[in-house]
């Protein structure tokens, strides 16, 4: 049964809507008035069918899910959701009386945003609502900056051909790590588009330098070592770029603070840039590049491995090494590289 709230207050009809699925007629009831008075439309299911019909249909800007629900449990309705295009980040709180740690694992693999315990605090729920609908926000203008960037992208590949695909497989492993980091869905994002764009920069360095085989002179590197700053210019007017902007400036950043552009230390440097470094450097050990033949993926490992508390975040290296061993990423190479144009949809979610 789906019922549209009704309240004597005047709900605005650009009000953001919140669709509460939930059994219990005075849950529902009392989720409606307070909805409302906080200036909400509010509709309302009263079972698993028909709040999953609700949620697709109707497409709320935040859905409250029961847990327990007859017809089908909230958890399903949630996986339901994240597996529809049409509902793949609509923001889903879970109303639930079990707050383990296990129900918060279950609901987070199901794909739930957010989890709010039963008996709720008014004042918790209208703020995990506003937490919610920031995420849409910010997840709706990356978004609309997707074809963008996937120009920009093309951009660089044009400039550097030497350099094929790599952003894209770059896309994909820095969505692997950033995933196996436990990032949030718009940091994923933004590491996504970070590592497509991060070298957009050499759109500003001479060919004659970037196609050069030979060693470069002191004042070519020091050409070559602008391509940070001007990729961060570049991005700068795309509104969702202050998730991406700082990858691309600090992504030749090190560790143990001897990098460029900043000479950036430790935590000071975002953890996008340290994610889009490491497979950075992971990328270019295992391809061909004029000045020498691709290494193996152990010798990359070996490598990363050997520069773990130097050039590398030793955490972020033990959790790509134990990535690494878990994936035949030569085999997966094409996957990867396709992968990294899903990645940019995949990682709406995660
Ligand atoms: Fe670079």
């Amino acid at each position: 049964m789906l019922h549209a709230a009704t309240s004597a207050t005047l709900i605005e009809p650009t009000a953001p809507t919140v669709l509460v699925i939930e059994d219990d007629p005075a849950n529902r009831a009392l989720l409606s008035a307070l909805l409302e008075r906080a200036g909400y439309r509010a509709t309302t299911a009263a079972d698993g069918p028909s709040g999953l019909e609700a949620a697709l249909e109707s497409a709320p800007d935040v859905v409250l899910l029961d847990v327990g629900l007859p017809g089908m449990d909230g958890l399903e309705i949630c996986r339901r959701l994240r597996a529809d295009p049409r509902t793949v980040t609509m923001p889903v709180v879970l109303l639930t009386g079990r707050t383990s740690v296990d129900d918060v694992v279950a609901g987070l693999d199901a794909g739930a945003d957010d989890f709010l315990a039963k008996p709720f605090h008014e004042a918790e729920l209208l703020a995990r609502l506003r937490s919610a609908r920031r995420l849409a926000l910010v997840m709706a203008e990356m978004e609309s900056a997707q074809g963008v960037v996937a120009a920009l992208a093309n951009a660089v590949e044009a400039k550097d051909t030497m350099t094929e695909h790599h952003c894209q497989r770059l896309a994909g492993l820095a969505h692997l790590l950033a995933t196996a980091a436990e990032l949030d869905p718009v940091s994923i994002k933004g590491v996504v588009y970070g590592a497509l764009l991060h070298d957009i920069g050499k759109i500003g360095v001479s060919d004659g330098i970037l196609k050069k085989t030979g060693a470069l002179t002191d004042d070519e590197w020091i050409e070559m070592r602008r391509h940070p700053i001007i990729g961060e210019q570049i991005c700068r007017p795309l509104a969702s770029s202050r998730e991406f902007a700082p990858i691309v400036r600090h992504h030749h950043e090190r560790w143990d603070g001897g990098g460029y552009p900043d000479r950036l230390k430790g935590d000071e440097i975002p953890i996008g840039a340290r994610i889009v470094g490491l497979v950075d450097a992971f990328d270019a050990i295992v391809h061909d590049r004029p000045y020498r033949e691709a290494g193996s993926t152990e010798n990359a490992i070996g490598e990363i491995v050997a520069q773990s508390g130097h050039h590398f975040d030793p955490e972020l290296v033990e959790r790509f090494a134990a990535m690494v061993e878990g994936n035949d990423l030569d085999e997966t190479d094409d996957r990867l590289r396709i992968g990294s144009l899903a990645a940019l949809r995949a990682s709406s979610r995660r």
